[in-house]
């Protein structure tokens, strides 16, 4: 399975922030945006990457991400031209795909909780079908909702997506689905056969109900204590790099550390990690590096 990071769009809710830059670059406390949605794609234990942005902003994420080498990795970079919509991810990013499985991560979602990590390597083991994932939010409507029910009452994994739908005014559930979706290899040849919505975007949510009528997409829900944050606006921002900084300061473990991932998924040696924490070695970050093995 392969990754892709889409990391476009002109961030209107966070001008003037966004004016110049991409807001995936923004810091979250101590790392730019981009490192979260990264990690949780090497958590996932995907090793190929392809980072979408605009014309403008590619070639900061390339200066700063680089061929991936350094992190053990594979990492290749695409312009989307016209932000039209998620689902071009996989019209943009067939060739890279190459037949593969693709996992669909937006470079805005951050996400935290004990047990991610299994959830990821399970949905990234997918045969057929896709697999999104539903979130409990107070209010859903400014997100992909997803309505569904429990086969099995002695099971609450057995979970049977009824509906999907994006942005509804009256949502059938309290489940928003994040921003982070798994696809069999079928996915470049479905989002390429889609329509554009009523708002003239090639919508994910809509990619998604072709593996519901297909009957082949799967849900599963992230609990009470997990953290699936928002980056969009000014106090999001601000609260998501409190929670970062609250954590990692009480815990001294870092979260979404993308070196610290690559070293513990036998990617890159102790030594190559330690080069990187030299590199840094005036922050606390390369202290960090510098700290593991
Ligand atoms: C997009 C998707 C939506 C999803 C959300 C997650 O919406 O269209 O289904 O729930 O991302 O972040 P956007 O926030 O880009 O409008």
């Amino acid at each position: 399975m392969k990754g892709i990071i889409l990391a476009g769009g002109s961030a209107t809710r966070l001008q003037p922030l966004s004016l110049a830059i991409s807001k995936q670059i923004m810091p979250v406390y101590d790392k730019p945006m981009i490192y979260y949605p990264l990690s949780t794609l090497m958590l996932a234990g995907i090793r190929e990457v392809l980072v979408i942005s605009t014309p403008r902003d590619l070639p900061m994420f390339r200066e700063m991400l680089g061929d991936g080498s350094r992190l053990g990795m594979h990492l290749e970079y695409k312009i989307q031209e016209v932000p039209n919509g998620l689902a071009q991810a996989f019209v943009l990013g067939r060739e890279f795909l190459n037949g593969d499985k693709g996992c669909l991560i937006l470079g805005d979602n951050l996400f935290y909780g004990r047990g991610f990590t299994r959830m990821l390597r399970r949905a990234a083991t997918l045969d057929k079908g896709a697999c999104i994932f539903g979130y409990y939010v107070k209010d859903p409507r400014a997100y992909g909702v997803v309505e569904f029910e429990q086969e099995n009452p002695d099971d609450e994994n057995s979970l049977k997506v009824i509906s999907l739908e994006e942005k509804p005014q009256n949502p059938k559930s309290q489940y928003a689905v994040p921003g982070l979706y798994f696809y069999d290899e079928t996915v470049c040849d479905k989002a390429a056969a889609l329509q554009p919505s009523a708002r003239g975007e090639y919508e994910i949510t809509d990619l998604n109900k072709v593996y519901l009528n297909e009957g082949t997409l799967r849900v599963e829900l992230f609990g009470r204590g997990f953290a699936w944050l928002d980056t969009g606006s000014p106090d999001s921002l601000l609260d998501a790099g409190n929670f970062i900084a609250t954590i990692q300061n009480r815990q001294g473990f870092y979260v979404s550390c993308i070196e610290e991932i690559a070293w513990r998924n036998g990617w890159i040696t102790t030594e190559q990690l330690h080069q990187l924490g030299q590199q840094m070695n005036k922050t606390a970050y390369g202290q960090y590096l510098l700290s593991l093995g």
